[in-house]
């Protein structure tokens, strides 16, 4: 049966870890998977994570089968947070949200259901993006293909061979969106930007599919979610995932959800039929704990409160390190323009070195990056920094 099974490759980025944890080398740094880790080198365990924690198990409950859709107190809050509460949106009912696993669980769930929808259509992602996101909307059965990103001589953004590619798509095409934070590049569109997107979609009859990961880790919660504000504005059907594995530091309990924005409260009640059944032949229902501890929180004033400043604390942490990376590396020698160190969003640094020198990277120095020339610099901290900047010196100057 399982002669002829190729091996396969190992995962551009989970791999690393591997890959990492195999090295003997003591002075190792993973700055490979998007984790935040602390100035301590530690993965934390956010506080008012640890207090909702301690109140679900102060009265245990018994686990029983989640609804397919999962914790309707949760859903509510995702909502809350990515749409507003408050939004006509949400207030009519006509946003269907599925608590899924992770945000790639909430591309994959949605993902399933578009290809049950439009089996011919074409995905495009960004050019670069996220490795996972050609390899899942493939696996979905989708041909992918990509619309210009990123301007590496710039090291900006090509609008308008965006635009251009979003204007001559077919209708029906599936546009898979970064709304903030953009992975690997960290380059971000401004809200204007944003508009002429959005409005593009909806001309053209394209189907948005915002993945949003990182929310929080840019400017803001509310400005990071600007993304999702403009195409509710122009009152078009849109896809958006969303995970907690990153703000909340819950990689493990795979807490995501996927929301889908329908044209009316009774088309809604039909998508969500649909999801249900994606879910229940997949994984049949969510779990409940992690999802527990964000409703918890997002609910919780004092607590909604605490995680807003810690989330804060992470993001300026980021920035901070930014700025000390080019420092060290102008330290070390490095000539040119640094600036993008600092302006790029999010956890990661797109560094611009090629394949063979983030393999360098990895077997010369031990630092470890994903082969796209992508670094996590919320990994960086203030014990690693310096020999980290020290190699990435050595590797640019080639
Ligand atoms: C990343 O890009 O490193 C993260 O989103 C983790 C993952 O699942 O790839």
């Amino acid at each position: 049966l399982f002669a002829a099974v190729e091996m396969a490759p190992r995962d551009p980025i989970l791999g690393l870890n591997e890959q990492f944890n195999a090295d003997p080398n003591p002075a190792k740094v993973n700055l490979g998977v998007g984790v935040y880790f602390d100035d301590a080198g530690k993965l934390p365990v956010l506080r008012c994570v640890a207090e909702a924690e301690k109140q679900l198990l102060e009265s245990p409950k018994a686990k029983g089968y989640l609804p397919i859709d999962g914790i309707a107190a949760y859903d509510k809050a995702v909502q809350g947070l990515v749409f507003g509460a408050e939004s006509e949106a949400v207030t009519s009912g006509r946003v269907a949200t599925v608590q899924a696993l992770g945000g790639t669980g909430g591309l994959k769930v949605g993902a399933d259901f578009l290809q049950r929808l439009r089996p011919a259509a074409t995905v495009l992602i960004s050019d670069p993006s996220w490795e996972n996101h050609r390899a899942l909307f493939t696996n979905a059965g989708f041909p992918v293909d990509t619309y210009p990103y990123y301007d590496a001589a710039a090291r900006g953004i090509r609008f308008d061979a965006l635009i251009a590619k979003l204007q001559a798509a077919a209708a029906g095409t599936v546009v898979v969106l970064h709304a903030c934070c953009h992975n690997p590049t960290g380059c971000d569109l401004s809200p204007a930007q944003w508009q002429q997107i959005a409005a593009t979609c909806a001309e053209r009859g394209l189907v948005p599919f915002l993945d949003m990961a990182y929310q929080g880790f840019g400017k803001g919660i509310a400005e990071d979610g600007a993304a999702v504000q403009c195409f509710l504005a122009t009152g078009q059907q849109f896809f958006v995932s969303t995970s907690f594995s990153k703000s909340f530091s819950l990689y493990g309990e795979r807490v995501g959800a996927l929301s889908v924005v329908c044209a009316s409260k009774e088309e809604c009640a039909r998508v969500l039929s649909q999801l249900k059944i994606v879910i229940r032949t997949n994984y049949s229902n969510p779990p409940t704990f992690g999802a527990q501890v964000v409703a918890t929180v997002l609910t919780t004033p004092a607590l909604r409160a605490m995680w807003e400043k810690e989330l804060a604390g992470m993001r300026e942490r980021i920035k901070a390190m930014r700025s000390a990376l080019v420092q060290q590396l102008q330290a070390a020698g490095v000539q040119g323009d640094l600036s993008y160190i600092t302006t790029q969003m999010g956890m990661f640094s797109y560094s611009g070195l090629g394949k063979e020198q983030m393999q360098r990277l990895r077997s010369e120095f031990g630092v470890y990056g994903v082969d796209s020339g992508r670094i996590c610099v919320a990994a960086l901290n203030s014990r690693n920094i310096g020999p980290v900047a020290a190699a990435l010196a050595k590797v640019m100057a080639g």
